[in-house]
């Protein structure tokens, strides 16, 4: 069965998602769009890519758009849509969606009438007028944007950043799916080491371990669609197989987190034993503007941003304190901030900025590779 697939994405990742399907995936029909990645295969591709996405949000498989600007609209292009082909007699089909700059507005409306239109299409294909939705969940997926509907079925479940291993958080955790971004970004694959000063629950290093082991980020998680009576067991049983015959457990690399707060630092080394890359990664407990920095090495930070922990000046002080420990440090440096005054404080100009964003928080990924990075001037 030919599929096209739509992988949402945080805003920025998309190029970097259409990468890991490109190279890993091997895909050649591969769009990225705003926010999303749009690519075709078969049940092996929406298996591999569930388990093998480290910076995708989910997959979806797109069954079709159409232009509604009525409920009639909208409920004739539903029914046209072929839901018997994934949604079994007992399957639970769920709605749920978003309409932006669009005449149809009211969610709470649309979600009904699209529900209407599926159970009228699954009753004339089952010939039953009740679904009890007692199986698996085949939930459905809508977007409503400039009047015309997009409608999807998500096969992952939860959100792909959720892997298994972090059940529990600190107060600002990265979301993982940002942590395998940011080393992505960096092109670190495990040859130099790597620092995260700042590991609160241990995310960057955790997400880096699985990188440097060839770790599948989704071996610890289960996917909705690996109940769809569509899809052969064997599909995901073999995809299974060959993320696990992947993984490099003798991979040697150095990887450290320490963080100031000695209950960050338990949390981040259970996260790691729960990610199955304990005594891989190491963590201590450090003030990061008292760390000695002169060494070789990639760092890889997500510092308080003054909004949800530290005010402000406190953020900005620490920013100031840890840039004069880092001094003339040879590591290359990736810092992810909201801060617009962050290279101020920090005392360099990054060598390359790009916009991120860290769930609703607007960041900069600040970028220092380049030997002696000139550093800026100060405010009075
Ligand atoms: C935004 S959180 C990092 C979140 C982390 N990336 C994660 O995914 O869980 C910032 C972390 O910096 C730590 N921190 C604050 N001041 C610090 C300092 N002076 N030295 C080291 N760590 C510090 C906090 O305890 C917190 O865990």
């Amino acid at each position: 069965m030919e599929l096209t697939m739509c992988c949402p994405t945080l805003f920025g990742l998309e190029g970097i998602v259409a990468d890991e399907l490109r190279f890993g995936g091997k895909l050649t029909d591969v769009r990225a769009e705003n926010g999303r990645v749009l690519f075709t295969g078969d049940a092996d591709t929406l298996a591999w890519a569930n388990l093998h996405l480290r910076c995708a949000e989910r997959v979806l498989i797109r069954l079709g758009a159409f232009p509604a600007k009525t409920f009639d609209q909208l409920f004739e292009g539903v029914r046209a849509l072929p839901w018997e082909q994934f949604v079994p007699r007992d399957g639970a089909f769920p709605v749920k969606g978003y309409s932006l700059g669009s005449a149809l507005h009211s969610v709470p409306d649309c979600q009904r009438i699209i529900k209407k239109a599926a159970v009228s299409r699954l009753s004339d294909a089952y010939g039953v007028s009740w679904f009890e939705e007692t199986g698996a969940k085949y939930q459905i997926q809508f977007s409503l944007m400039n009047d015309v509907a997009e409608l999807f079925l998500d096969s992952s479940g939860s959100g792909l950043h959720k892997r298994g291993y972090r059940a529990n958080a600190n107060a600002a955790p990265l979301r993982e799916t940002l942590a395998a971004a940011m080393v992505k970004l960096a092109r670190w694959r495990g040859r130099e080491p790597l620092l995260d000063p700042f590991c609160g629950s241990g995310t960057i290093t955790i997400e880096a371990a699985m990188i440097a082991q060839r770790r599948a980020p989704g071996l610890m998680r289960s996917f909705d669609a690996e109940k769809w009576s569509c899809i052969d067991g064997g599909v995901w049983r073999q995809a299974r197989e060959a993320a696990l015959d992947l993984v490099d457990r003798n991979a040697k690399f150095d990887i450290t987190g320490s963080d100031v707060d000695r209950s960050c630092v338990e949390l981040s080394i259970e996260n790691a034993r729960k990610a199955g890359v304990a005594g891989t990664v190491f963590f201590s407990q450090a003030d990061a503007a008292k760390l000695d920095y002169n060494r070789q090495g990639v760092l890889f930070a997500n510092p308080p941003y003054g909004e949800r922990l530290l005010d402000i000046q406190s953020a900005q002080a620490l920013y100031t304190n840890w840039g004069r420990a880092i001094g003339k440090s040879p590591m290359k440096q990736y810092v992810l901030s909201s801060d617009a005054e962050f290279e101020r404080c920090y005392g360099r100009k990054a060598d390359k900025r790009r916009k991120l964003y860290n769930g609703m928080i607007k960041c900069d990924l600040y970028m220092y590779f380049k030997h002696s990075a000139p550093s800026i001037a100060k405010k009075p």
